[in-house]
């Protein structure tokens, strides 16, 4: 059976209608055009949201589109179909764009196994351009603390670098079924924090198994990239924390810079629902 995202009043199942979901309460809720629902209950969200706003987005979406992270993308590939069943249900927790969702549901359809793959993020900005971006995918702007999706329901849930509650993941997990993580190491954009900062910190890598799960793999990618113009490099410097909390001056060092080379540094973790 297709599982669908549950009703972010009363939890039931919400049944597509083509335009419409619909709980059996009569809880009802409207596609946008381009093919998005908003589950975001407002009296459960805070009055500040953290989404990304349009600038974040068109940046990450131009940057992404050149292949700058295409060893991530290959590497979350491999992670999924390595632990996917047969008409896997896949979530992504803070989709973004959906630059990374679409190519997982391309790459699971091209090998037969006929998935639903489903997106959350808090920012309708990023799903206006994720539901662009490819029309198979079920998308909602929710919040990963509050997922609008049944309990053990899923048998895959995704992250790369959005945040996440642990329990929220455990519960619309099937028992036996993967949390796959992807986060940045040590040495991720040093070249891009040298640019900046007299002195570049290495990130702080807190990796824990979460409570309810056991750790299965470990995948690290290293790579190192060459951006050639400044679009590129201001692009980079937006996706980042950095860009919002660098003063005025460190920001304009970058201004200035039209050749750049970086290390890229991922981890991405596989943890099973035990
Ligand atoms: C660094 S971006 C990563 C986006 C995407 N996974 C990618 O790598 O291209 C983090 C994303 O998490 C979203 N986000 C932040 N807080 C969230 C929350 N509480 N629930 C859902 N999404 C959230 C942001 O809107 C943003 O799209
Ligand atoms: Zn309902």
């Amino acid at each position: 059976m297709k599982i669908n995202f549950s009703c972010p009043v009363c939890g039931g199942v919400l049944a597509d209608e083509g335009r419409t979901y619909r709980c059996e309460k009569n809880h009802c809720f409207d596609k946008a055009k381009q093919g998005y629902v908003n589950l975001l209950q407002s009296q459960k969200s805070s009055k500040k949201r953290h989404g990304d706003d349009t600038l974040m987005v068109k940046a990450r979406q131009d940057f992404l589109e050149k292949g700058f992270y295409n060893d991530l993308c290959k590497g979350l590939i491999n992670a999924v179909l390595k632990t996917a069943k047969e008409e896997t249900t896949l979530i992504d927790l803070g989709c973004g764009e959906c630059w990374y969702t679409s190519q997982l549901f391309e790459s699971l359809s091209e090998n037969g196994n006929n998935p639903s793959v489903f997106g959350i993020d808090i920012s309708k900005q990023a799903l206006i351009a994720g539901s662009k971006r490819c029309k198979d995918l079920k998308l909602a702007v929710a919040s990963t603390s509050d997922i609008p999706m049944p309990d053990e329901s899923c048998d895959i849930a995704v992250c790369v670098f959005a945040p996440y509650a642990e329990k929220e993941v455990h519960r619309i997990l099937k028992r036996g079924g993967v949390f796959i993580k992807a986060f940045p190491l040590e040495n991720h954009l040093m070249g891009l924090k040298s640019a900046i900062y007299e002195k570049p910190y290495k990130n702080e890598v807190n990796e824990e198994t979460p409570a309810g799960f056991e750790r299965i793999d470990f995948i690290k990618t290293n790579n190192s990239i060459t951006l050639e113009t400044n679009e590129d490099i201001i692009n980079l410097f937006k996706m980042t924390p950095y860009y919002y909390k660098t003063g005025r001056a460190d920001q304009m060092k970058l201004e200035k810079l039209s050749f750049l080379e970086t290390e890229t540094e991922f981890g991405i973790v596989i943890y099973k629902k035990v």
